[in-house]
């Protein structure tokens, strides 16, 4: 059994001001949501379990040279057998919510009929959540497609969008009542770019026009499902979780000026404009010239349905030149403080974005940032795992977060990227983005300096 080891440090106080945003700031009120996020494959493990069916991660992971280390989810967190201990986590955190994700392959058999024992695990652990007064968000696809999908052309067949479709009436009917907010997606652009595009991550594909495609049936499918959480899980909020990136450069070229800001279409744009305007960005195809997707008529009015919500994921900037054609190369800025994955800390480039997508898109909705933190070589020395690096990234982030909103931005909430270390996709179980240890031999998890003080921070907001 592993034991969540959270009592909190005598320094209190002292740790939660690790992390504090100003004490003015909006974020303070009670309203504002706090959290933190994981997602399915990168947590569960119990990859064959209760009919569980494979996915496309499974594959991918199981193929030599994919991931870093050969490393696979098979194991992962183990949080399938480990669920009621890590709600305890959670719970001892003190968090107003949790962000998760349901594997589609664990809930639906390949003929559409519901898988049961999938759908019995979700409704315990949100009923769990719900009963300790822990609200849920809840994302649809964090990336876990059914490999049977993918056999029949994944998110390049136009058909997965109306599967996935099913499969979000399925659920949202099975899970009324218990989730505070449903995602769609999570991070179209990654399933797109990185799955189909440069094929770093599943199903590993990689063409400029495959990208394109599968990125549009994404947004399909997320549009087909809205009414559908509608109509079955009426006091949910519906929305969609973006990866967002800050693209500046350090040039005075007109090409490189250019250059960061066809970044920022590639990165931003090309998911937040037909989301949020029922159009692709022009210069999208000035950078990728011939990759204009199939679009059908009425797909962008779908595409386009309103939103309760918009969730931000954001990590770090780039600095672009252009690469003498009409794309851009990132220059890695020297002298700049970096993380375990080589990523810029740059907490302004949150801020910036935040206030640039309200003053471009007027139909932006609430935001909730349901993703920000960051990777570091944790290691458990006596019992602790002293994160320094990651407290003042907390505290830095949070400021910016406050900073957007004292400018107007409606954002409502603030999710850390994540409750635990977990299964970082190519880059394996290297990576450490948790504000928990976890030991993956023993699968002890341990409260980090961040996630104390974290806890301390949302302790003393409580004003208890
Ligand atoms: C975005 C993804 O949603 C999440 O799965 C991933 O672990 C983090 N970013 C860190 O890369």
């Amino acid at each position: 059994m592993s034991t969540p080891q959270t009592s909190i440090a005598p320094n209190a106080p002292a740790l939660a001001a690790q992390v504090a945003p100003p004490s003015a700031s909006l974020m303070s009120r009670p309203e504002f949501v706090w959290g933190v996020a994981t997602a399915s494959y990168q947590i569960e493990g119990a990859i064959a379990e209760d009919g569980r069916l494979p996915s496309i991660w499974d594959t991918f992971s199981a193929t030599p040279g994919k991931v870093l280390h050969g490393d696979t989810g098979d194991g992962a967190c183990d949080h399938y057998h480990r669920w009621s201990e890590d709600v305890d986590l959670i719970e001892s955190l003190g968090v107003d919510a949790y962000r998760l994700s349901i594997a589609w392959p664990r809930v639906m058999h390949a003929d559409g009929t519901p898988n049961r024992k999938g759908l019995d695990f979700y409704k315990k652990l949100l009923q769990r959540l719900a009963d300790k007064g822990i609200q849920s968000f809840v994302t649809l696809y964090h990336w876990d497609l059914p490999q049977h999908l993918e056999d029949r052309g994944g998110w390049l067949n136009r058909d997965t969008a109306y599967r996935f479709a099913e499969y979000a009436d399925l659920v949202s009917r099975e899970l009324k009542g218990l989730v505070t907010g449903w995602a769609t997606l999570n991070e179209p652009w990654c399933s797109a770019y990185l799955g189909y595009g440069n094929g770093h991550h599943a199903p590993g594909l990689s063409n400029g026009r495959y990208a394109t495609q599968a990125l549009h049936h994404l947004l399909l499918a997320h549009g087909l499902a809205l009414p559908l959480l509608q109509a079955n899980d009426p006091t949910a909020k519906r929305g969609i979780v973006a990866n967002v990136g800050r693209g500046t450069t350090d040039s005075s070229k007109e090409a490189d000026i250019t250059a960061a800001r066809r970044y920022e279409v590639q990165h931003n744009d090309w998911i937040l404009q037909p989301l949020l305007k029922g159009s692709y960005p022009e210069e999208l195809f000035k950078l990728w010239p011939g990759t204009e997707p199939l679009v059908l008529d009425g797909d962008m009015e779908i595409i386009s349905r309103p939103l309760d919500f918009l969730g931000i994921n954001y990590y770090f900037r780039c600095n672009l030149h252009s690469d003498g054609g009409t794309g851009f190369v990132d220059v890695p800025l020297e002298g700049v403080e970096r993380t375990q994955m080589g990523w810029e800390v740059y907490p302004q480039g949150l801020e910036d974005l935040l206030r640039r997508f309200k003053d471009q898109y007027d139909r932006l909705p609430p935001i909730y940032i349901t993703e920000n933190g960051m990777a570091s070589s944790d290691e458990v020395i006596n019992g602790e795992v002293v994160d320094e690096q990651r407290m003042r990234f907390m505290k830095s982030h949070f400021a910016a977060v406050s900073r957007a909103m004292d400018a107007g931005v409606d954002v409502r909430g603030y999710f850390a990227w994540s409750l635990m270390d977990n299964f970082e996709w190519a880059f394996g179980y290297e990576r450490r983005f948790g504000i928990t240890h976890v030991d993956y031999q023993t699968q002890v998890r341990t409260l980090k300096h961040s996630g104390q003080a974290f806890k301390a921070f949302l302790a003393l907001r409580r004003g208890s």
